[in-house]
């Protein structure tokens, strides 16, 4: 028991199971203890509304890991999944990480054990091993280079065009990058159970009914749905060319929670969901890992200040390594 939580117990569910009373405003008590705790709230895309419009920054992979890099805050309040609140982690030791459902994971970390990618790394000595950055820290840890979806053209870019490269956990991603660099990469065999849920079928009626619209896509779909996109990048990317672009109806083909701050980016356009195989209430493809963070989650780990992240220090400085060579790469 610390501070009458039953550590046990949320180590066991993953996430603080305690009442609120329903005359609790949460927004207003998760500012009160930013405040008083001098805590940052970092919050990926695909989080709920409503977590979105209390965070202190939402960014992609790749400007979270940034923001976390600089931060001088004292508790670092990760809205996002396990990977990422523990790449802050990695990047400060010293610093409070929580996270406020740690069974927030990812299907392409699941999709890649650090016992079977090790083995798989040593069949291959002489390769320059490339991983994306939703991977656990073991499997960080293999790597010579971390990249994010929005920086992986350049990360690979780096690397001398005699070396040979093994790229995990995502083979979409991956088949991108080999079209998109020249290069011939080693792929291991992970997806993204999301963006794989996109149908193309679906896809090309919803373009056929709506022929002025462009397709944007995130570069973890399937190839099949990449060719139809004008525009293929991360998050933040997305975001960018909707911002930058002249078209006025855009179909977009990455997790729906997008969909809120890209709303605000780009007011006047007409944002359409990319259409999954389900037949589900939104149309769309959700992650259910990314779901599982609620704002009354939020408020409790910040409150309670866990669920924690913590990581072995021999494994934090392993896993550093390949961050640190990312962040020095994309200044
Ligand atoms: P980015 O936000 O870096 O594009 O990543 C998308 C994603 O699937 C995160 O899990
Ligand atoms: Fe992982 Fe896909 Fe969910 Fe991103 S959207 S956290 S890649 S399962």
């Amino acid at each position: 028991m610390i501070n009458n939580i039953d550590t046990a117990a949320v180590e066991k569910k993953g996430y603080l199971d305690i009442e609120v009373p329903s005359t609790t405003n949460l927004v207003e008590e998760i500012k009160k203890l930013r405040k008083e705790k001098n805590a940052v709230i970092l919050a990926h895309y695909y989080q709920e509304a409503e977590i979105q419009d209390v965070a202190d920054y939402i960014g992609d992979s790749l400007g979270l890991s940034q923001k976390a890099a600089e931060t001088d805050a004292d508790l670092i309040v990760f809205a996002g999944v396990h990977f990422m609140a523990e790449t802050a982690k990695i990047l400060n030791p010293n610093k409070k990480v929580v996270l406020p459902d740690f069974n927030a994971g990812c299907s392409l970390a699941e999709s890649c054990p650090p016992s079977e990618f090790e083995k798989f790394v040593k069949q291959h000595p002489d390769h320059v091993v490339v991983t994306y950055i939703n991977c656990s820290a073991g499997i960080k840890a293999l790597s010579d280079l971390v990249c994010t979806s929005s920086n992986a053209k350049k990360i690979i870019d780096s690397i001398p065009a005699d070396k040979p490269i093994i790229f995990a956990p995502d083979k979409n991603l991956g088949k991108y990058l080999i079209k998109e660099t020249g290069r011939d990469m080693l792929l291991w065999d992970g997806s993204c159970i999301v963006h794989e849920a996109f149908s193309i079928d679906k896809l090309l009626e919803l373009h056929k009914e709506h022929p002025d619209a462009k397709i944007i896509a995130h570069p973890e779909s399937e190839t099949h749905i990449l060719k139809t996109a004008a525009y293929v990048g991360s998050t933040s990317g997305i975001i960018n060319f909707a911002k930058q672009d002249d078209a006025q109806k855009y179909i977009v083909a990455t997790e729906a929670g997008i969909l809120h701050e890209m709303q605000k980016e780009v007011p006047n356009k007409i944002l359409i969901p990319a259409p999954s195989h389900e037949d589900n209430t939104c149309a769309c493809s959700e992650c259910g890992f990314m779901k599982m963070n609620t704002l009354q989650k939020l408020y409790l780990c910040m409150k309670y200040e866990t669920p924690e992240i913590n990581i072995d220090e021999e494994l934090r400085l392993r896993s550093l390594q390949p961050i640190e060579r990312m962040l020095e790469l994309s200044k």
